[in-house]
C-alpha cells in the first residue's frame, strides 16, 4: 500500500505532518511517501508541480494533500502553486470532488465538478484589453459527474438537489438536460434543481432539507464554503476527490491559512476526516474511518484547538488523535 503525502505549503504541512501519525497508527503497513507541491515546489524545482511528484501520485493507492498558496507566488499569472493542484486534479482525472457536512441536524454531501467548467476553460486577454474566462462542459463531462451523484444519493436518503443557473447560462441548460436524461435510471432517487442563488440561501435558511447537491465548478466551490460555514468552519471541512480510476486524492477544504501559518495553532481536523475519506473511498477500509472519525469527534470534545474555542495546539490535538486511536485499536481490528 503506497499513499503519497503532498504537504504543500503554510499550515498544509503543519496539518500533514499529524495526518501522517495517525495513518501509521491505523494501516502501518503502509509506505507513506512525501512529495513538493505548490510554493514549495516552485522553489525547489521550479514547478509547482514537478514531474517526479506526478508520477509517484499516479502510481500511488492514494495521494493525500495538505494545501497550497504563498503571498509569493500566488494570485499571479504564470507558474503559481494552485496551477500545480489544478493540474493534478486534472491529471489525476479526479472529477468528483465529495464535500460532506454534518452538524447538529445537518448531514449534507456535496458534490463538486472538479477538472471542468470555469476553472478550465480558456481565459485570456484580448487585444483591446477586455479580460475573460470560459465556462464549458462537453455533456460527457456532465454525465458521469451526475451518475456518480445519483448513486451516492441512492446510498443515502435518497434526495438529490441539481444546482445550476440555467435562467442565464447555456452550460446550465445543457446540465439540466442531462440530469433530468440521468434521472430515468435512478426512480428511486428525488431530483430538484435549484437556482445557485437560491441555493446559497436555502441552505442558510434550512440546511437540514438538503442530501446530496451536485453543481459546476465554482458553484461548488463558493457553496462548500457557505456549507462549511453552518458545520464548525473550514478547520473541520475535509473532501475526497475521486474518478474512475483507482487513485483519489483526500484533502481539507481550507487553504494555506496564512493569517496562522507557522504558528502551530492550525485545526488538523479537516485534514484527519479527509484521512478518514480516504480510508472509506479510496481504499476501501470503511473500519478505518469509523475509528479515526470517532477519535477526532473525541478529541474535538475534549479539548479543541482555538477555531473552535480551546486552546490545543495543531500537535497536541493530532497527539489526543493517536492516543485514543491506540486504546480503540480493538474497534479496528
Ligand atoms: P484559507 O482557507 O487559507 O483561510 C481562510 C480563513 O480560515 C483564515 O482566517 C484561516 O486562518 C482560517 N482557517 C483555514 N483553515 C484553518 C484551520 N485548519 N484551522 C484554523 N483556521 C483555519 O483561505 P484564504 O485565506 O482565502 O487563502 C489562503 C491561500 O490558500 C491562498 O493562496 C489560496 O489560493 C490558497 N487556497 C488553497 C486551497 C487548496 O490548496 N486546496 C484552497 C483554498 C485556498
Ligand atoms: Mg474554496
Amino acid at each position: 500500500m503506497r499513499i503519497v503525502c503532498l504537504p504543500g505549503d503554510g499550515i498544509g504541512m503543519e496539518v500533514m505532518a499529524e495526518a501522517v501519525k495517525s495513518v501509521a497508527v491505523l494501516l502501518p503497513e503502509a509506505r507513506l511517501e512525501e512529495r513538493p507541491l505548490g510554493a514549495a515546489a516552485i522553489e525547489r524545482h521550479g514547478d509547482p508541480l514537478p514531474a517526479d511528484t506526478l508520477e509517484a501520485c499516479l502510481g500511488a493507492d492514494a495521494v493525500l494533500m495538505g494545501a497550497v498558496g504563498s503571498s509569493l507566488y500566488s494570485w499571479r499569472d504564470g507558474p503559481n502553486p494552485e496551477d500545480g493542484m489544478f493540474r493534478l486534479r486534472r491529471e489525476l482525472d479526479v472529477y468528483a470532488n465529495l464535500r460532506p457536512s454534518t452538524a447538529g441536524g445537518i448531514d449534507l454531501l456535496i458534490v463538486r465538478e472538479l477538472v471542468g467548467g470555469l476553472y478550465f476553460g480558456g481565459r485570456g486577454v484580448e487585444p483591446d484589453g477586455t479580460v475573460f474566462d470560459r465556462l464549458e462542459y462537453h455533456p460527457a463531462q456532465v454525465r458521469r459527474l451526475v451518475r456518480r451523484s445519483f448513486e451516492l444519493a441512492g446510498e443515502r436518503r435518497g434526495r438529490l438537489t441539481s444546482v445550476d443557473k440555467a435562467n442565464v447560462l447555456t452550460t446550465s441548460r445543457m446540465w439540466r438536460r442531462v440530469v433530468d436524461e440521468v434521472a430515468a435510471e435512478y426512480p428511486a432517487v428525488e431530483v430538484e434543481h435549484l437556482l445557485v442563488d437560491t441555493a446559497a440561501m436555502r441552505l442558510v435558511e434550512d440546511p437540514t432539507a438538503f442530501d446530496v447537491i451536485v453543481t459546476e465548478n465554482t458553484f461548488g466551490d463558493i457553496l462548500s464554503d457557505v456549507a462549511a460555514a453552518l458545520t464548525g468552519g473550514l478547520g473541520v471541512a475535509a473532501s475526497a476527490c475521486v474518478g474512475d480510476a483507482r487513485v483519489g486524492l483526500f484533502e481539507p477544504v481550507h487553504g494555506t491559512a496564512p493569517d496562522i501559518a507557522g504558528r502551530g495553532i492550525a485545526n488538523p481536523t479537516a485534514m484527519l476526516l479527509s484521512v478518514a475519506l480516504m480510508f472509506r473511498f479510496g481504499l476501501d477500509r470503511p473500519a478505518e474511518a469509523e475509528a479515526l472519525e470517532r477519535a477526532v469527534a473525541a478529541a474535538r470534545a475534549e479539548s479543541p484547538t482555538a477555531d473552535e474555542g480551546g486552546t490545543a495546539t495543531t500537535r497536541m490535538f493530532g497527539d489526543r488523535v493517536v492516543s485514543l486511536l491506540r486504546h480503540d485499536g480493538a474497534a479496528v481490528a
